[in-house]
């Protein structure tokens, strides 16, 4: 007899999260997949967050503690990070060919920040990921879980700014 198992619908409709359904897919949704996903949210998000953690213990039919003791044990793990908004860089082949290499040293010209840094007003959080799985859209970043495709260094440093003024 198989038993089905009804696995849950992703956090939102963001297609990062169809990176980190590959990687459980491709394990059998068994937990010994634990740290290979944490990796593919990381990669793809930039770091793990509450409800990241929850999707994949509910997708992996693990405690959440289980999910959260490895997270925090192994401090290549990132947890959510400290600023108020956060911009996710792609890093990946594609991307980097595209420009991704001038998009941070952009960021970093004007807010002082490098990859896995916040800004000392807690304002922004800078991150890398591997491929974020849009290479179509190269070079491309994720700015406070909005999407911006083919990214000029100006272009993504006015945006950022927009975002971190739209609050003052
Ligand atoms: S390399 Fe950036 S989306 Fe694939």
């Amino acid at each position: 007899m198989t038993i089905k198992v009804t696995k849950p619908a992703p956090p939102s409709d963001d297609k990062r999260w169809k990176l980190v359904d590959v990687t459980m897919r491709r394990n059998g949704y068994y937990g010994h997949a634990l740290i290979e996903t944490l990796h593919s949210v990381q990669d793809a998000f930039g770091y793990l967050d509450d409800v990241a953690m929850q999707y994949v213990a509910q997708s992996l039919g693990l405690p959440l503690s289980r999910v959260y003791g490895v997270a925090t044990f192994y401090h290549l793990f990132t947890l959510k990070p400290m600023g108020k908004h956060t911009c996710v860089v792609c890093t990946g082949t594609a991307c980097y060919i595209k420009g991704a290499g001038q998009l941070l040293d952009a960021i970093y010209d004007r807010f002082g920040v490098r990859v896995g840094e916040t800004t000392p007003d807690k304002q922004l959080s800078v991150m890398g990921a591997r491929c974020l799985g849009a290479c179509g859209l190269a070079p491309a970043a994720v700015l406070d879980g909005a999407w911006l495709a083919n990214q000029r260094p100006e272009q993504l440093v006015k945006r950022i700014e927009e975002v971190i003024n739209d609050e003052h």
